[in-house]
């Protein structure tokens, strides 16, 4: 009987790993569709952390938490980074009075566990562009709002056009201390 006990605390505690396991957090690395099941979709911006409920193989089936704001999803209550656009339609979960979580499913070869890796590119931009005059600031020292006070000046310092300066300002906000990246300081 006691065995019996053991082995059965045995399978209630793998399964609890499992789905642990399961529930891991990736990032989108590239402007992703999420599909959900219904058929809408919403393009979900690189950066943006996803919940995994299930791996599917080709697919995952994956929650998004954020604030919505008509059919735009952000990251903070106060808006400053766009991290989703809802087709009409999208049904959403909502979890409070304005924030929603998204439910769908995302390709895999769009989703990775490494962070760095998504903003390789754009972090060699920045530092092109960035460190001509001074050091580059680093960018998890400040805040998305700080970020978009200090930000504005420098696009005509670096001369930036519209396309490079909301490239590197979504590179910014992404890695701001209240930024998509969860990194130790
Ligand atoms: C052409 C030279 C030049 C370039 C290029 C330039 N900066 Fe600056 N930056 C300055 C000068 C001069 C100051 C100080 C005067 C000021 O604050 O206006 C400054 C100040 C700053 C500050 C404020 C520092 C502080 O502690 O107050 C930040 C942050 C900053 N720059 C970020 C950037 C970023 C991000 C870029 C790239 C998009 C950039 N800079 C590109 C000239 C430049």
């Amino acid at each position: 009987m006691l065995r019996l006990i053991q082995s059965v605390a045995l399978c209630i505690g793998l399964l609890g790993f499992f789905t642990q396991v399961n529930a891991k957090e990736l990032y989108v690395f590239q402007d992703a569709q999420l599909k959900a099941k219904d058929g809408k979709s919403a393009k979900v911006y690189l950066g943006v952390p996803v919940k995994v409920k299930k791996d599917m193989g080709k697919e995952s089936k994956v929650v998004i938490h954020g604030f919505l704001d008509g059919d735009n999803l952000y990251s903070t209550k106060s808006k400053e980074l766009l991290i989703a656009k809802l087709d009409k339609g999208f049904k959403v979960i909502k979890k409070s009075a304005s924030q929603v979580e998204l439910v769908g499913s995302i390709d895999n070869e769009l989703l990775t566990e490494n962070a760095a890796e998504i903003w390789e590119e754009h972090e060699e931009f920045y530092f092109d562009m960035c460190s001509v005059c001074h050091a580059a600031p680093q960018v998890p020292h400040h805040t998305m709002i700080e970020w978009e006070a200090l930000f504005t000046p420098m696009v005509g310092f670096a001369k930036l056009d519209k396309e490079e300066a909301s490239y590197l300002l979504r590179y910014i906000k992404s890695n701001a201390s209240n930024g998509l990246v969860k990194v130790e300081h």
